[in-house]
């Protein structure tokens, strides 16, 4: 991995179902009505195989809109969406709604947003009779019909994840845990555990996300225009050497396809170590908005 002759664009990983995920994808949180179908266009006239929304985004329309724009077929895309933490008890119907958005049969990926199964009553509370031990009860029986080909995870820390992990009612490990993952969050011990026990990481906010502070990082700036690519090139770069796909997001044309130019090259085992060595720390998503605490701070 990392041979300057590796071609980023057509490499998948594989998951511990035998499924292979496309290595980069495009993200769609935050991307405004009207602009998400035409984003999820140009990724795929780009040569993007593989698109990341979520319930919770109220964009599959959209998304599904844009996959129907591209002409490009069904078979050859990846769609991962995710189960909203208000629908947990609900997975049935969560699968459901997603489904009838995208106007498609099937998904490649479903992914527990997050573990925490919030009220929908009440989005300060959680519910009182359910946990996420629950939801991945139900979860697991969606592959059998057809309609989900792989569960998985978001959002799990390493406690959670051993929790899931011991429970009896637990047989089928996540194929994939999506967690916030880039040079000032490197999580390496929850990226570890996830290798050890065969569940592919994604790294989501990969870029730092919205307004990053990593675009200012004077380190990356300097790998950047020492290898005349982009600070976002780079950053993608960083998370696919050390094995994890990327969903990087954006709705601006030039950079959806500046963000997929990743063949051909690649960082030196020096300059991975400066960008997984900064000083900085920030996490976009933290888990203050939640019911419950879902990071510990023990995954880095
Ligand atoms: N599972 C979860 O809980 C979770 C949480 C967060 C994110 N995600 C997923 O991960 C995806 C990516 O994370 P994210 O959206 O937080 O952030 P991100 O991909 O790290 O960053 C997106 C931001 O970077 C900008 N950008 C993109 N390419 C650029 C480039 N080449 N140069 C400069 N700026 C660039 C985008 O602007 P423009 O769009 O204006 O171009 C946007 O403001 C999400 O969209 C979502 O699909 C999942």
């Amino acid at each position: 991995m990392g041979s300057s002759d590796q071609q980023w664009t057509k490499k998948t990983f594989e998951l511990n179902t035998g499924a292979k995920i496309p290595a980069v994808g495009l993200g769609t949180w935050q991307s405004k009505p009207n602009e998400v179908r035409q984003a999820v266009k140009a990724a795929l006239d780009a040569g993007y195989r593989h698109i990341d929304t979520a319930l919770a985004y109220g964009n599959e329309q959209e998304v599904g809109q844009g996959i129907k724009d591209s002409g490009v077929p069904r078979s050859e895309i990846w769609i991962t969406t995710k189960l909203d933490n208000t629908w947990h008890h609900v997975v049935e119907e969560g699968i459901t709604s997603s489904l009838k958005s995208l106007d498609t049969d099937y998904v490649d990926l479903y992914l527990m947003h997050w573990p925490s199964s919030t009220n929908p009553e009440d989005k300060k509370k959680h519910l009182p009779d359910w946990d996420f031990v629950k939801t991945w009860a139900e979860m697991q029986k969606l592959p059998s019909s057809g309609r989900v080909r792989n569960i998985g995870v978001s959002n799990f820390a390493i406690k959670n994840l051993e929790k899931l992990l011991n429970d009896p009612s637990c047989k089928t490990v996540p194929a994939v845990n999506q967690v916030e993952l880039h040079p000032n969050n490197p999580s390496p011990k929850l990226v570890d555990y996830c290798k050890e026990k065969g569940i592919h990481a994604t790294a989501y906010s990969c870029l730092g996300s919205t307004n990053s502070p990593l675009a200012k990082d004077q380190t990356l700036q300097k790998i950047a225009d020492a290898k005349g690519k982009s600070t976002a090139q780079v950053l993608l770069m960083w998370g696919l050497q050390r094995g994890t796909s990327v969903i990087p997001k954006s709705v601006t044309a030039s950079r959806i396809e500046g963000n997929f130019q990743l063949d051909g090259w690649s960082l030196t085992e020096e300059e991975t170590k400066s960008l997984s060595s900064l000083p900085d720390r920030f996490k976009v998503c933290g888990d203050g908005w939640l019911p419950v605490k879902v990071f510990f701070g023990d995954d880095e």
